[in-house]
């Protein structure tokens, strides 16, 4: 896509909590920049409808310099014809005391349809966000549905776990979580999510460049403390928070997965910056993650395409909680499977 050439996005689940947080951003620029035009599709089920038309009134009334049009529809072939990126958030959120599998059942049969009309209508360069949970074998159902468009098009998104553990560590340090980078979430979003700083880095105002566990050692009393600190607080705290956030809020998080969403796409084609990110993209064997499974792994993106980075060492402690999350993936796409929905 060139930079001036519009671009179309469907949002499924538009008239929701999340699509409401992430329309106006999109069509302010945030995602594309804000010279890249922007034709929006919503795409609902007829009780979402009147919440996405209210919506796509209120995104013309923004009178956003990008956004060239909106359409609402509750049928996905019109949905989907011609888009450039379809953002599949359209799901049931859990609520308080589930965990995101328990969705399974409910979630898993809107994507394999929607993969299918994915598949016959959109653009040939089309690129795919699963949003709505469980969002890594939901993914795996619609690409399953999708023969034509390459697997490696349909990712899930960490970005939010990825962003909050940079969020934790800001606190814990006391830097700006722009500063930090190379943060890695391995594995499924769900409990099992394995947040690993064994990489990470900040930067000084000065330039200067440290290690995140060599900063951790030195504010939490001695690296066994920071061992503790990141097997009893930080992992919890980051695998838990949308637990957490339900608890809280009384509804699952939106603007913050919205924002997650926005910065998922914006790196997928316009580049990672410092460092890498963390998306779940279908594995092709690396770190020993299954072929096909899809996963969350440090990714470098440009221009539409993620790459895992390669060849990082991993801590013993750190590949076995990751064992763990790809076997409760492998379950997840054994249920699916006996629930039919794996197939076209
Ligand atoms: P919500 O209930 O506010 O909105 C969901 C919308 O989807 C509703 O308007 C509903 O009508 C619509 N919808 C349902 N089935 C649809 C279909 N087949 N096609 C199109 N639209 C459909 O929920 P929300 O808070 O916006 O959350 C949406 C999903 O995102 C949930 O599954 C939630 O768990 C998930 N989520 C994921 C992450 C993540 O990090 N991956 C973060 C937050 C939320
Ligand atoms: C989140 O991480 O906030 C979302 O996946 C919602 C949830 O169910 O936790």
């Amino acid at each position: 896509m060139g930079t001036q050439t519009p671009v179309t996005v469907t949002v499924t689940g538009a008239g929701g909590q999340i699509g409401y947080a992430l329309l106006f951003r999109i069509a302010s620029g945030a995602m594309f920049g804000v010279h890249r035009p922007v034709r929006l599709k919503l795409l609902e089920i007829p009780t979402g409808l009147k919440s996405a038309e209210g919506a796509a009134m209120e995104l013309q009334d923004c009178a956003f310099g990008a956004l060239q049009s909106v359409e609402v529809t509750d049928d996905a072939a019109q949905g989907f014809d011609g888009t450039n990126l379809a953002l599949l958030v359209g799901a049931r959120p859990r609520g308080p005391g589930m965990e995101r599998a328990d969705l399974l059942t409910a979630n898993g049969a809107i994507f394999g349809p929607q993969g299918q009309a994915i598949n016959e209508g959109a653009a040939d360069d089309v690129r795919v966000l699963v949003v709505g949970n469980p969002a890594n074998t939901n993914a795996l159902i619609a690409s399953a549905h999708a023969p034509d468009v390459p697997a490696e098009r349909f990712t899930a998104m960490t970005r939010l776990d990825h962003n909050r553990a940079l969020a934790q560590l800001s606190l814990t340090l006391g830097v700006p979580a722009a500063a930090i980078d190379s943060v890695i979430i391995w594995g499924n979003h769900s409990a099992s999510q394995v947040p690993d700083i064994s990489h990470a880095m900040i930067t000084a105002a000065d330039g200067s460049r440290r290690r995140v566990t060599e900063a951790l050692a030195e504010a939490l009393g001695g690296s066994a403390k920071m061992e503790i600190w990141l097997a009893e607080t930080f992992i919890p705290k980051v695998a838990k928070r949308g637990a957490e956030i339900i608890e809280v809020r009384g509804s699952s998080s939106a603007a913050s997965a919205a924002a997650a969403a926005i910065d998922h796409v914006h790196d997928w084609f316009l580049g990672t910056g410092v460092g890498w990110t963390s998306a779940a993209v279908v594995s092709d064997g690396s770190y020993s993650v299954p072929r096909g499974l899809v996963s969350s792994f440090p990714v470098e993106g440009l221009d539409g395409s993620w790459v895992i980075r390669q060849g990082l060492e991993m801590a013993p402690a750190i590949r076995s909680r990751l064992e763990a999350s790809v076997k409760e993936l492998q379950e997840e796409r054994e249920i699916v499977t006996s629930l039919g929905l794996l197939k076209r």
